[in-house]
């Protein structure tokens, strides 16, 4: 595995891989897990060349965030790419993303799509990811992007920007990696005690019933809603949102709509937890 943290270089490497073949691309933050892997899997079923990055992204992170804490692992986020056969790691510095003072660099915004949700809670959010996202698009060149269905509001930001600045890029959608107790994996289950492990599962349990609900066919949105924030409530979260959303843009549903997804965030300790489960009836 080539590894490099300079642009020149990635360029030149992408682009003689690109004269014979495609490249599939997967952005990270590091800290990898088997959901990661699982995206470097559903890269290499699509292209011939696998390039991953790993940068923590300070533009994504509010005041107050994980961005000193977040988990830095390079060395062995490294060794488990390669033995995943990742043919490049683009790990840049902050000065090589970033080389003025963050305020004065160009943001990309997605009105509407990053307000809500996760991105009321997180203002700024969104559009952090959506620059780096951009940005590295725009480094990499890749033919293919990958991203996690768990954070389905990030990959709906980045999808509608793409197809809003005409990018060149495909971008696949990879399902949600899950512990055997249903907790879908995330880096930031490692802030979780052994005591809130137990608990954590009960968010994906409860997403589990609303989707369950609605495939039954019950149009009681608000209801349902109230129901599972209740029960994460009791079970030991604190509930920042349970939404019921229609799968394609976000909005909220009509009756009687039929692609719908149905996601939630919540704080248990340290960790703030995000899950969401579509439901096509
Ligand atoms: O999902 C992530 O890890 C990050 O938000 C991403 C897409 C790598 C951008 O920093």
């Amino acid at each position: 595995m080539i590894t490099t943290g300079e642009v020149d270089s990635l360029r030149t490497q992408v682009e003689s891989w690109r004269r014979g073949g495609n490249v599939a691309f997967v952005p990270t933050m590091g800290n990898l897990h088997a959901g990661h892997l699982s995206l470097i899997e559903a890269a290499h079923k699509v292209a011939d060349r696998v390039v991953a990055s790993i940068f923590v992204n300070p533009l994504q992170f509010g005041a107050g965030e994980d961005f000193d804490n977040y988990p830095r692992t390079l060395e062995r986020d490294a060794a488990m790419l390669a033995a995943e056969g990742t043919d490049l790691l683009f790990a840049p510095s902050v000065r090589v993303m970033y080389p003025k003072a963050q305020a004065e660099q160009t943001r990309v915004e997605v009105p509407g799509l990053s307000d809500v949700l996760c991105g009321a809670c997180r203002p700024g959010h969104f559009v952090g990811v959506a620059t780096v996202v951009c940005k590295l698009f725009n480094m990499v060149q890749p033919d293919i992007a990958l991203f996690g269905n768990k954070d389905y509001q990030q990959l709906m930001v980045i999808r509608r920007m793409v197809q809003d600045l005409a990018m060149p890029v495909k971008i696949i959608g990879v399902e949600t990696m899950r512990e055997s107790s249903g907790l879908a994996m995330s880096s930031r289950n490692g802030y979780l005690s052994d005591g809130e492990r137990a608990i954590a599962p009960v968010l994906y349990r409860v997403l589990t019933g609303v989707a369950q609900a609605l495939r039954e066919g019950s149009q009681d949105f608000a209801g349902l809603q109230a129901q599972a924030a209740r029960e994460l409530d009791d079970n030991g979260l604190r509930t920042d949102y349970v939404a019921i959303r229609n799968a394609a843009d976000l909005l909220e549903p009509a009756a009687g709509e039929d692609r719908l997804v149905v996601l939630a965030a919540a704080f248990l300790g340290k960790a703030r937890l995000i899950d969401n489960i579509e439901v096509a009836r």
